[in-house]
């Protein structure tokens, strides 16, 4: 059954309220719409683990540190409502820009520490963005889980460490990373790449495996590094900004993975920022 679409902040008080007092757990899902099966993935696990499950479709201007960016990010409600109809959705909530941010609206959620590296250090503001929506969003569903993909493993970090500082209550739960069959990180960008672009796209992923393959057998990290962006610049990848081994919890720069670590990459195909992370144990 198609679930319910909310788009004044009153309704779904409304529709929260008995939930809340019969003491249910309402899992999140946040979204910007465009949903694939990766989010399909974290619904499914929202739905696994609570009595309510609320998806929230919203493109948050304030994350977009580029116009252009926020102009072409894929818009598809419709599609999206279809998509979720099979999974016993209690509510879609779906606010507007005028309902999120109205004009007198002068709040901002800032994460240290976390957001000084990769995402945080290119695209300025972005993380900031995301930590004032994601409390609107906890805060107006009155979410006790949430559930958000380890694709975007850095903005994971940030919301859990986000929702514990503020005492938010709510439990985030990190979901893994889904991917094509050629190995592409399910995104919503993906739409924008050309039929071209897309048969290129799995090489970020395979390069990223080359370079764990050789850090499990105890190369060191710099020179995997270079040969894999030399490899990536003649496959056609315009530019990386960056390809890093990080410590999993606190993102701290590893040259050799010591301790819980991922490789965390973000690099350029035919005017498509694509991101992506693994681990490596
Ligand atoms: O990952 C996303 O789609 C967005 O950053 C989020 C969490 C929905 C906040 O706008």
């Amino acid at each position: 059954m198609s679930a319910p679409i909310l788009r004044r902040l009153a309704d779904l008080r409304a529709a929260t309220r008995p939930w809340i007092r019969a003491g249910e757990r309402i899992g999140v899902v946040p979204t910007m719409g465009a949903l694939h099966d990766g989010h399909l993935s974290l619904v499914a696990a929202a739905r696994a683990t609570c009595d309510r499950v609320i998806v929230t479709i919203f493109v948050n201007p304030k994350q977009f540190n580029n116009p252009q960016d926020l102009a072409s990010y894929p818009r598809t409600e419709e599609e999206d409502a279809r998509k979720l109809a099979r999974f016993d959705v209690d509510a879609l909530w779906v606010p507007d820009g005028a309902q999120m941010y109205p004009p007198a609206f002068a709040t901002t959620v800032s994460v240290s520490g976390l957001t000084d590296v990769m995402e945080g250090a290119w695209r300025p503001g972005h993380f900031e963005g995301v930590a004032t929506v994601v409390t609107k969003l906890f805060t107006q569903t009155s979410a006790t889980d949430a559930f958000f993909g380890e694709k975007d493993y850095q903005q994971f970090l940030v919301v859990r460490r986000m929702a514990t500082d503020l005492d938010l209550g709510v439990t985030v739960h990190g979901c893994p990373t889904i991917r094509d069959i050629d190995g592409l990180a399910l995104s919503s960008r993906n739409l924008l790449l050309s039929d071209r672009a897309r048969t290129m796209a799995p090489r970020l992923h395979e390069e990223m495996e080359v370079i764990a393959l050789g850090l499990r057998a105890g190369k060191p990290f710099a020179p995997l590094r270079e040969a894999a962006l030399t490899r990536l610049d003649k496959a056609g990848f315009t530019g990386a900004d960056y390809l890093d081994l990080r410590a999993q919890d606190d993102l701290a720069a590893l040259d050799v993975p010591d301790r819980p670590a991922r490789l965390f990459a973000a690099a350029w195909l035919a005017g498509v920022r694509l991101i992506d992370n693994i681990a490596v144990e």
